[in-house]
């Protein structure tokens, strides 16, 4: 499998990259994760012609390539950074490459309860007829207490928290493989036409 996971934060110091980090060196066997970086994306406004920045249509190829995402979020105020509903926000109005795409929501929070409200969040947004993402049912994987989750080279000493992990991450890789084929029978029925608010 290869997925893509996105950095859902601007922020230099993220406990939410660290969590992607780990992900990507525990699971390296099974998965190749490749992390993506949102920070360097311009804050989203309705272009006034069909020219899509370049870092837009990187991050676009990039989930079209990909075999799933997984997104970290933080939680701001009860919701999503602004910054990766932003991203989104570009993804829904441009290419929206994250339609049909398996997606895992993960999160890392200061607090005790682990991104639960953003994760909420998120799945909403996900869920919108210009990103309808395909995203893993009944899973959450919330670390609070992020800021001392984390050895010095980065491992996720919280061990309950490793083997929450693990299972999520072996679910979402089967969750994959039948979502493929899910889609692949879909196909040959009817394709759909790609909903927009514009029309
Ligand atoms: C503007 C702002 C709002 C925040 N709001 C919440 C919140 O509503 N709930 C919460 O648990 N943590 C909140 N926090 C603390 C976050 O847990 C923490 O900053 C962030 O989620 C951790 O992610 P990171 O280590 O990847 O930056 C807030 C932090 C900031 C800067």
């Amino acid at each position: 499998m290869n997925y893509l996971a996105i950095v859902g934060t601007n922020s230099d110091v993220s406990t939410n990259r660290m969590l992607l980090q780990f992900m990507q060196k525990h699971f390296s066997s099974e998965a190749e994760i490749e992390l993506y970086e949102i920070k360097d994306l311009p804050a989203f406004m309705e272009p006034e012609d069909s020219d899509i920045p370049d870092k837009v249509a990187e991050l676009s190829d990039k989930i079209l390539k990909a075999d799933g995402v997984i997104i970290a979020t933080p939680e701001y105020d009860h919701a999503i950074p602004a910054v990766l509903k932003s991203a989104l926000e570009w993804i829904s109005y441009t290419s929206q490459s994250l339609t049909d795409k398996p997606v895992l929501i993960v999160g890392a929070s200061h607090g005790a309860l682990g991104s639960s409200r953003a994760q909420a969040h998120l799945r909403q947004i996900l869920d919108s007829p210009e990103l309808a993402a395909r995203i893993m049912p009944s899973s959450e994987f919330l670390l609070g207490k992020s800021q001392g989750a984390f050895d010095s080279t980065g491992n996720l000493i919280y061990s309950d928290k490793v083997l929450e992990l693990d299972e999520i991450f072996r679910e979402f890789v089967l969750f994959t493989d039948i979502t493929t084929e899910l889609l692949a029978k879909k196909m040959l029925n009817k394709k759909a036409k790609k909903f927009s608010w514009q029309d």
